[in-house]
């Protein structure tokens, strides 16, 4: 892959876009290796929680890529929108948690590619904004729908009608971040967060995050009858017997074998 570099450290994997020279846009090359890098990680059963992040401390991703754009027709900008709504929908759904580590600009399809993260740590000094109205479209890679259902649409219709950036801090109070941290220790705050997670049962992690995504898209009683059918599912699992017979003998859980 030329534009995706993929590692492993202690049942975290780490999705890194980089292309520097144009701030990390995604073109047509770079979106097709991030499916490809996200299809690799999810055949991979030792990786437990994922790290996106942007090469450089200037963006995580500036957008969808516009000189790419430019000359698109409504065959060919259809399809470029079907593609990245195609990953961060994978993304989204990944067996797996993924936290976007955002350092700099998350702007148009860079800001989409956080929202299609489960949890986003920003660095102090990361620019949130959907432009794509200054440029004579609509944000084409889930923005219209995720940007609304995690800040409200009051603020989603504000940031995407004004396409206006806000600061880390204003992401934060408005719910659309979860952490900020100072952009020296945003790799490190990342990775503290992934290894926690992957401290966890995958089994029972990865259960939580279906029950999450599922029970969002539909009715509470539904929701909760998806919920009390996990919760069923993780007595079926090693991980339960040992962490549970681990506490009543109260000693410590070595670790997790699913
Ligand atoms: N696409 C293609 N190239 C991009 C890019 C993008 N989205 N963003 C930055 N670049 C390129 C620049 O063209 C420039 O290349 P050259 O050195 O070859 O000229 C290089 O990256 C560095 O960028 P700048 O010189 O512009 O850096 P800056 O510090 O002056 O400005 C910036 C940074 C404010 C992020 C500015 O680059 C910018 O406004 N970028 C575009 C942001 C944007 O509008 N994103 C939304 C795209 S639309 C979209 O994403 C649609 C969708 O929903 C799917």
């Amino acid at each position: 892959m030329e534009n995706i570099i993929i590692e492993k450290s202690n049942h975290i994997g780490i999705i890194t876009i980089s292309r520097p020279q144009a701030l990390n846009a995604l073109n047509w090359q770079t979106l097709r290796e991030l499916d490809a890098a996200v299809d690799a990680i999810e055949n991979d059963k030792d990786i437990y929680c994922v790290i996106i992040g942007g090469a450089g401390d200037k963006a995580f991703v500036a957008g969808a890529d516009i000189s790419e754009m430019k000359d698109m027709d409504v065959f060919s900008g259809s399809d470029f929108g079907a593609l990245g709504n195609w990953v961060f929908r994978k993304i989204e759904l990944l067996d797996k948690p993924v936290i976007a580590a955002i350092g700099g600009y998350a702007l148009g399809g860079g800001c989409e590619l956080a929202l299609s993260c489960d949890i986003r740590i920003a660095s102090d000094n990361a620019k949130f904004g959907q432009p794509e109205v200054s440029l004579g479209i609509t944000p084409g890679f889930g923005g219209t729908q995720r940007l609304a259902r995690i800040v409200g649409t009051g603020k989603a219709k504000e940031m995407i009608y004004t396409g206006a950036n806000i600061d880390a801090q204003e992401a934060l109070r408005i719910g659309l971040v979860n952490k900020v941290v100072p952009k020296e220790s945003l790799n490190d705050e990342a990775m503290k967060m992934a290894a926690k997670i992957a401290g966890n049962a995958p089994i029972a992690v990865k259960l939580c995050k279906a029950a999450i995504n599922y029970g969002m898209q539909c009715d509470i009683d539904t929701a909760l009858a998806y919920e009390s059918s996990v919760f069923g599912q993780c007595f079926a699992s090693q991980d339960q017997k040992d962490a549970m017979t681990a506490f009543v003998e109260k000693r410590k859980l070595e670790g997790f074998n699913n």
